[in-house]
């Protein structure tokens, strides 16, 4: 076998997203574009502020020199300091542009921090369902994720953690809103679960680091808050991105931003700086800092994901499905008719409607439904979902 053994088995592990969106693929080519519908994707369709556009055309025009150049592995000044107002504003902790370097996304952000800090064998937490990645993050750096199922509502479930972390527990990757719940774990839950890092660092003697991953954080309906992190617990890193604020996945901007009060705070930035170096991310894209170093008070008009996640609850309701609204992102994760939730969404594909299995996020009995799509994709499922559910519920 030419490719490596490890990857090879991550490609058949990984496969569930990328099975329904090639099985979408063959299916639209069959019946057409407009007969399927296709909610395998998170990737978000809406165009970005206008804005954006506006702040790239003066950047390309200012021809300013040295400006496609290297510049230090943390990212440009300007924009950390920007980021930094903005974690001081969302957490009350002013982690100073010192504390910020900007990545290649939040995927950049989890690898870089992960690499600072794993020794072989210790383990990370996650909470499932969780987005599917985060295990193969945690690989790439000599780490085991430790998977603990989430509570009522998909509430992340302090005690649940505490029973999990042994002396090897090294961090814990929180995300909120969660892809694929939905799900936005109030402050008291973030307390408690402070609670329950504090008293294992006292048992062990080290900190276990939380990774608080919210990439969703600005797309969130009904004027839900998303609580601060920080400022509960010292050991705390945010990894977020422009991806989905400003509807730009492609373009690969995001940050990892550290609390002063993290444990030997500049050897550990230090080391996640070098790690975005050696990583081979080297810096974030240069021409990406310069456009998002205006844009903090920009975000994509997410309007029409709210009125889809509107239209699709009665849709989902109508056919007889059990779901919690989302609160922020845009995935719902209702419950299968039926136990084994890859057979229900067998029967979906039938009715040309494409879903993810549970299982693809550490928890079977659950699909998700992206809807990242046109309005008219939402509406014309209507009735496959409603056969399904009665087809499901005659097997
Ligand atoms: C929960 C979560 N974390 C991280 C990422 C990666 O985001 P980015 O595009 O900023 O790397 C995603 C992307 O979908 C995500 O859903």
């Amino acid at each position: 076998m030419i490719v490596a053994e490890k990857m090879a088995g991550f490609g058949r592990r990984s496969s569930w997203i990328r099975k329904m969106f090639e099985e979408g693929a063959r299916l639209k080519e069959i019946y057409g574009v407009d007969q399927v519908c296709d909610f395998s994707l998170g990737n978000p369709d809406l165009s970005p502020p206008p804005e954006f556009g506006q702040r790239l055309q003066s950047l390309a025009a200012s021809g300013a020199s040295g400006v496609h150049a290297y510049m230090a592995n943390a990212g440009y000044r300007e924009t950390r300091e920007m980021v930094a107002k903005r974690i001081a504003a969302e957490q009350g902790v002013d982690p100073g542009a010192d504390g910020v370097i900007m990545t290649c996304g939040a995927a950049g952000a989890i690898n870089i921090a992960l690499k600072a800090i794993l020794n072989p064998g210790d383990e990370v937490i996650v909470v499932a369902p969780y987005f599917v990645e985060y295990g193969f993050y945690v690989d790439n750096h000599g780490g085991r994720a430790v998977p603990v199922a989430a509570g009522d509502g998909f509430d992340l479930d302090p005690d649940a953690v505490g029973a999990v972390i042994t002396e090897k527990t090294r961090a814990i990757i929180v995300n909120s809103p969660n892809n694929p719940s939905g799900m936005v774990y109030p402050a008291s839950t973030l307390k408690r679960l402070a609670a329950v890092l504090a008293s294992a660092a006292d048992r062990y003697g080290r900190p276990v680091f939380l990774i608080n991953d919210e990439p969703y954080r600005r797309i969130v309906y009904d004027q839900v808050e998303i609580p601060a992190i920080m400022d509960l617990w010292p050991h705390t890193m945010v990894a977020d991105s422009f991806s989905k604020e400003l509807s730009i996945p492609g373009e690969r901007i995001g940050y990892l931003a550290v609390s002063p009060a993290i444990a030997e705070h500049d050897d550990l930035v230090n080391a996640m700086i070098l790690a975005n170096r050696i990583l081979g991310f080297v810096n974030a894209p240069a021409f990406m800092q310069r456009a998002i170093a205006a844009l903090d008070d920009v975000c994509v008009d997410y309007s029409p994901y709210h009125r889809r996640r509107d239209l699709f609850s009665r849709i989902l309701r109508d056919a007889g499905l059990a779901f919690t609204p989302p609160r922020g992102g845009f995935y719902f994760f209702p419950r299968s008719p039926i136990a084994d939730e890859v057979e229900f969404c067998d029967i979906l594909r039938d009715e040309k409607i494409l879903a993810v299995p549970g299982r693809g996020f550490g928890t079977p009995g659950y699909f998700r439904l992206a809807f990242c799509v046109n309005d008219k994709v939402i509406e014309r499922s209507a009735a496959g979902f409603k056969r399904a559910v009665e087809r499901a519920g005659r097997s």
